[in-house]
């Protein structure tokens, strides 16, 4: 490998997921020239750009907001072509040229339809039993594990038939040591969380996979040691979805989290608009989620839950000088230093990475 070569940063969530990964991914975008996502639709990235248009991503990675950037969806993906095609037509109203920049592994799996109607979403066995999204996502992944082409389809035998052979690339893992070699930056941009994993959380209340680093890397052929920058994003009040989501230590109530904070702050699920389940910081969550990912840098999202004088804040004075921000961080057992970016609504991120420019 040469000495000059590019970085490679993955963004994972820390606890439950819905840490704000897409707004951390969206805000450093620009200093990524390649932007690699593989997980599956049952997550969902939200962020506002520039200009405050709201984009929510299943599949493409957020950071095709940077229009320099090349946009990859790797093998481990699985992928729903409708919301693909919906998700193409949407970034085309603020980028007509994306399909020159996107490509897909001809290995990403197809999430058909009918592994939704197997789960039966939100109103299936899965949700009540587990408080799954009931996507059809476990279900897709055992038909590929089963080595079944009856069940299961890669995204390159399929894409002539839904008009998408335009997009499909062969090589993902070759393409990224490639282009790490020859200096760019990539950006894997993780989806869920550490404490969502099918091996290192609470079994059967998790996802289908292994959400922390190594196991999002694995999902690209990406080889560890070419791995530079690990992102952790953590929330200041981790939430799990509505229902029989399973453990959750310190929980509480929207209305506590309210009365604390000043603020009338609640938070529900896009789809079923049901009222997520929150907590207070879970000190021994976030350790273990730090053995799991070894960070090299940490994302706070959610500071304006802490102090309501924070919400949509743009100024990294008035965010040092929060008293109640600063006694919030001395009693997580973060260190400030190594906390670069500061989520404080879903349109600010305060950035100190002093290595940028
Ligand atoms: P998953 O992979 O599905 O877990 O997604 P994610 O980590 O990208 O989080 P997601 O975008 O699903 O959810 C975060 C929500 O909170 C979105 O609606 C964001 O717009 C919003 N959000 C992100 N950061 C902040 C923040 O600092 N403060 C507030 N109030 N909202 C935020
Ligand atoms: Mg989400």
């Amino acid at each position: 490998m040469k000495d000059n070569k590019g970085k490679l940063a993955v963004l994972v969530g820390g606890q439950y997921g819905s840490e704000g990964k897409g707004a951390i991914s969206a805000h450093i975008a620009p200093r990524f020239r390649y932007h690699v996502r593989v997980g599956s639709p049952n997550a969902g990235h939200t962020f506002y750009d520039a200009q405050g248009n709201k984009h929510v991503m299943q599949t493409i990675p957020c950071g095709w907001i940077n229009r320099q950037a090349m946009i990859v969806i790797g093998r481990g993906a699985l992928i729903n072509i409708r919301l693909l095609k919906q998700e193409i037509e949407h970034i085309k109203l603020f980028d007509p040229r994306i399909e020159d920049r996107l490509l897909i592994d001809s290995q990403a799996g197809v999430l058909d339809e009918r592994f939704f109607r197997e789960e039966g979403g939100v109103n299936g066995e899965m949700h009540r039993r587990i408080g799954s999204t009931g996507e059809g996502v476990g279900p897709a992944r055992v038909a590929r594990i089963n080595r079944d082409p009856e069940k299961f389809s890669l995204f390159g035998d399929i894409a002539r038939n839904v008009s998408l052979d335009h997009l499909v690339f062969d090589n993902t893992p070759a393409l990224l040591a490639n282009v790490q070699d020859a200096g760019d930056n990539v950006l894997i941009e993780g989806t869920q969380g550490s404490a969502l994993s099918l091996f290192h959380s609470f079994w059967p209340y998790c996802t289908s996979t292994d959400t922390n680093a190594s196991g999002i890397i694995a999902e690209t052929g990406v080889a560890p040691s070419r791995v530079t920058d690990v992102i952790l994003v953590l929330r200041t009040y981790p939430i799990r979805v509505a229902g029989n989501s399973g453990p959750m230590k310190n929980e509480t109530t929207w209305q506590a989290i309210s009365e604390k904070c000043g603020r009338e702050i609640t938070e529900k699920t896009t789809v079923t608009k049901k009222t997520r389940r929150v907590a207070e910081w879970d000190g021994d969550l976030v350790k273990q989620s730090i053995l799991l990912n070894a960070p090299t840098a940490f994302a706070l999202t959610f500071c304006d839950y802490v102090d309501p004088d924070l919400f949509e804040c743009d100024s990294h004075v008035k965010l040092v000088q929060s008293e109640k921000l600063r006694a919030f961080l001395d009693a997580s057992g973060l260190e400030r230093d190594r906390i670069k970016y500061f989520g404080t609504g879903p349109h600010h991120v305060l950035d100190f990475d002093s290595t940028e420019g």
